[in-house]
């Protein structure tokens, strides 16, 4: 996709029923990025539905966890299996009864393409294809043996995949003139687990020739895979053809309709040594993401889904992926509630998309990587902030793409966060009574239910030179000068309560002060804050 500037629409209204609504599209300047939804800023407050609830009679036990969450964005399965059962002959049925609830539950959606790869496996290819093993070959292990995945390799299974999905977008494109679909994940979880890459005699053959001229021209690394990637050199491998072929499926399919597409990573760990650390080989680990931005240009991003409840690690993927040409987009987290936390710290590096995973009423939960149970306070967590931040959301991701920004979440020791922006500095606090400060010694006897609690984070922006926009919860935030003049001190000018008007003017429902300000900014439930600051001497 290309992206192009739209600064005129970045502040101009969302297009109207009468006239035609432009297309999705992600448009990036200056390092930042920003998805456009009928022609103005989108923040995707998602949720992504099981695995299975992608069937009509699945869909109405999907829609009301949407609202109940307050999330504007579903993301939910089209699987191969079920719109080419019969090679050649599709059925969108199941599609068109999505994008009528869609529309009826005011819902956008990002299709999830479950292909050649889901989570690795063939799982959800047609059964004419899982059962055909000359035609669509699996990787071959060293002792020549069959592996589970299907190798990137063949020519046949991308054809084939290929149509698939050309199908779906041609489809889409006469079914969603609204464009209810605002991104499609083309395969998920790609790559390979047990081995590194696929071993059959012709692979081989790749391996042992020198990488790409254009991966060479994007890393700057020369000769075969083993001289310019080391350790990683299968990884690599397995992400440039794996990548390549990822691509060609959605350059195909965005010739047809232009959305913006993107693909999902299964991670290694956070802070691995090149090749080390796990994670799916040859899908967009956050070790090859250089391979995959030069094998798969027509993709939009590339994404991780993070299920590690560490703030520390969560906050190292995020850094990983939020990059001046990969626009950041979390499109699966846990969804137990101490996941919530972790949408303030996506915002805060512009992040354009959040979607805690497995959020249906089809009993289903993937404990230990998310809830043990899907109830009321697991909900709320992250429904509360959805809530807060669902009106807010496009004047949100219109200053996120214009303004500096920062975010953290409670860290596991609970220790303060703090970031330097302008002249400012901010600092989050973490499990503190709302009144008084943190080392009184009453604090230390009779601390507060949430200190050992992971949970509380914030994002603030910085709307102009004194003044911030502060969102959060479970927090305190407070404001110091970085490099305070001789005799100079910090003083709050004015903290409005409120948000935004849908033409995204500020609106405040109250001014902050005396104990709601001596303190800090205690923000005990998800709530916007305008902070104006100033110095006196
Ligand atoms: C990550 C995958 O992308 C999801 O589809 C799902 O299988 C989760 N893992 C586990 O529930």
């Amino acid at each position: 996709m290309i992206l192009i500037a739209l600064a005129a629409a970045l502040s101009g209204p969302a297009a109207t029923a009468a006239s035609p609504s432009p297309p999705p599209t992600i448009v990036s300047r200056d390092g930042r990025h920003v998805l456009m939804v009928d022609g103005a800023p989108f923040l995707m407050l998602g949720v992504q539905a099981n695995n299975s609830s992608n069937y009509p009679a699945m869909l109405p036990k999907v829609w009301p966890m949407v609202a109940r969450l307050h999330a504007n964005t579903l993301e939910i399965p089209v699987a191969w299996e079920q719109i080419e059962p019969v090679e050649g002959r599709f059925d969108f049925s199941y599609v068109d009864a999505l994008l009528r609830g869609a529309r009826d539950h005011d819902v956008r959606l990002v299709l999830l393409w479950f292909g050649t790869w889901k989570n690795t496996s063939a799982g959800y290819v047609p059964a004419w294809v899982k059962t055909d093993g000359a035609r669509f070959p699996r990787m071959r292990k060293a002792e020549g043996t069959a592996h589970y995945a299907l190798t990137p390799h063949a020519r046949t299974t991308l054809e084939a995949d290929k149509a698939a999905f050309v199908a779906l977008m041609r489809h889409l494109r006469q079914a969603d003139p609204d464009h209810r679909v605002i991104m499609v994940q083309v395969e998920n979880e790609t790559g390979v687990y047990d081995q590194n890459r696929d071993l059959s005699p012709a692979a081989q053959a790749l391996f042992r020739q020198e990488i790409p001229a254009a991966l060479a021209t994007r890393t700057g690394r020369r000769g075969s895979w083993t001289a310019a990637f080391g350790k990683l050199a299968e990884a690599a491998f397995n992400s440039w053809y794996v990548g390549r072929y990822v691509d060609e499926i959605a350059a195909a399919g965005q010739a047809v309709l232009d959305v913006p597409m993107y693909a999902n990573a299964a991670l290694g760990d956070a802070f691995a040594a090149p090749g080390e650390g796990g994670g799916a080989s040859g899908g967009p680990n956050w070790q090859v993401i250089d391979v995959w931005k030069a094998a798969a240009p027509h993709l939009d991003l590339v994404a991780p889904d993070i299920y590690n409840r560490d703030a520390r690690a969560y906050e190292a993927y995020l850094d990983h992926y939020a990059r001046p040409d990969n626009a950041l987009m979390v499109p699966e987290t846990g969804n137990a509630a101490e996941y919530a936390r972790f949408l303030w710290p996506v915002l805060g590096r512009g992040g354009i998309g959040f979607a805690p995973f497995g959020f249906d009423d089809t009993d289903y939960v993937n404990y230990p990587l998310g809830a043990k149970v899907v109830d009321a306070p697991t909900i709320a967590a992250f429904g509360d902030a959805y809530a807060a931040m669902a009106p807010n959301a496009r004047a949100w991701a219109r200053i996120a793409f214009d303004r500096q920004t920062w975010g953290s979440a409670k860290p596991a020791d609970g220790s303060d966060r703090s970031a330097t922006l302008g002249r400012w500095k901010v600092t989050a606090q973490y499990g503190l009574w709302q009144f008084g400060v943190k080392d009184a010694p009453w604090l230390k006897a009779d601390p507060n239910p949430l200190k050992d609690q992971p949970v509380g984070g914030t994002a603030v922006a910085l709307l102009s030179p004194d003044q911030f926009l502060v969102v959060g919860t479970d927090v305190r935030v407070s404001f110091d000068l970085a490099r305070p003049g001789k005799g100079e001190a910090a003083q709050l000018i004015r903290v409005e309560e409120g948000g935004f008007d849908a033409a995204g003017g500020w609106t405040s429902t109250r001014v902050w002060n005396g104990d709601q300000t001596d303190y800090g900014l205690n923000l005990t439930r998800p709530v916007l804050l305008r902070v104006t600051l100033g110095s006196y001497r």
